[in-house]
């Protein structure tokens, strides 16, 4: 078994030295503040230790990572029916992308770009009221991570309701092709608030551990999603989760994973670790740049690839090395 102490140590020390840094997204005022130099790295292991280096305790805006979360309570709503108002193909453009939605009759692409997550919230608000649904959802992930201290950002959430034109834009459009059902300010206040999300690595990482563990809260180990919707959700963060990025997201680490535009991801190395890192500097694509270099670095120091045979069974006959 690889040192994960030591190999988080190694990345946060690598990352924090890193001479590019990308560009912090300034389009949602509260985010435009946050100091580029930070990086933190948090590695949850199916048996339980929690591996952290660097800003790993300090909390971000976890932004479209939320979607996952989101996604997970809709498909519990609703189940299957929800892919008759979105689909799960790779948008191949990017995340707040409307050009799609014309010749596609306002059914957006998959769930996480965000036409498919403001779908997504639309679905939401067809059980619960909006302050309901916000806290339903405040409630789903505390209880995902174990942790009561996980809020709602009101500064973040309030900065994106006065400037989101381009998701009132993607709203109204679907709207008027009937894919949302809901006052779209309802709809958006669902959205808005869910993006605001403040959690660390450490919280994240907790959080997405049902996906590492065939849909099971290792706390509990209550059901929180089938098995087979685990494999589902993950092979979507695979194939959606870095919007027209996800091709070389996949290619350099070979997890599932999905960004945020707080410069989060979370990640996946099914039956063995939950992994988040965070650094606020994006690429050109909207994903964390520095988070994106250490998760390709620590897939080469345990070969935690989904694509790597025998991934979760025995971890040191299957380490890869620096020179991949
Ligand atoms: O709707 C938005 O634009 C943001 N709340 C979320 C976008 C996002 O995180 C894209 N990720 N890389």
């Amino acid at each position: 078994m690889p040192d994960l102490g030591a190999i988080v140590h190694e990345i946060a020390a690598e990352m924090r030295n890193h001479p590019e840094k990308g560009t912090v997204a300034d389009y949602i005022p509260a985010l435009a503040t946050v100091p580029a130099d930070r990086f933190g790295i948090a590695v949850v292991m199916a048996d339980g230790p929690c591996h952290m280096a660097g800003d790993a305790q300090e909390a971000f805006s976890i932004q479209s990572i939320s979607k996952v979360f989101a996604l997970t309570m809709a498909l519990g709503a609703v189940g299957d029916a929800l892919w008759q108002r979105v689909g799960r193909e790779p948008s191949g453009s990017a995340f707040n992308s409307i050009v799609q939605l014309e010749s596609e009759h306002g059914i957006p692409r998959n769930p996480f770009i965000n036409a498919g997550a403001i779908v997504v919230s639309d679905i939401l608000l067809g059980r619960y009221e909006p302050r309901e649904a916000i806290g339903e959802m405040l409630r789903f992930v505390r209880a995902l991570a174990g942790d009561d201290s996980i809020v709602v950002d009101e500064e973040v959430a309030r900065g994106e309701q006065e400037t989101g034109y381009r998701n009132m834009a993607l709203a109204n459009y679907m709207r008027a092709f009937g894919n949302i059902h809901h006052p779209v300010e309802k709809v958006l206040g669902l959205y808005f608030h869910q993006c605001a999300l403040a959690m660390n690595c450490r919280q994240l990482a907790m959080a997405g551990r049902y996906l590492m563990a065939r849909g099971r809260n290792p706390d509990t180990g209550r059901s929180v999603v089938s098995p087979q919707r685990a494999r589902r959700i993950n092979a979507l963060m695979l194939t959606c989760g870095h919007y027209d990025g996800s091709g070389e997201f996949a290619f350099r680490t070979g997890l599932p994973g999905k960004s945020g535009v707080g410069g989060g991801i979370l990640a996946i190395a099914p039956g063995v670790a939950s992994i988040a890192v965070w650094s606020p500097g994006l690429n050109a694509r909207g994903n964390s740049l520095a988070g994106t270099l250490a998760l390709e670095r620590l897939v080469q120091h345990t070969g935690w690839s989904v694509f790597e045979p025998g991934l979760g069974q025995d971890q040191s006959q299957s380490q890869g090395s620096a020179s991949e």
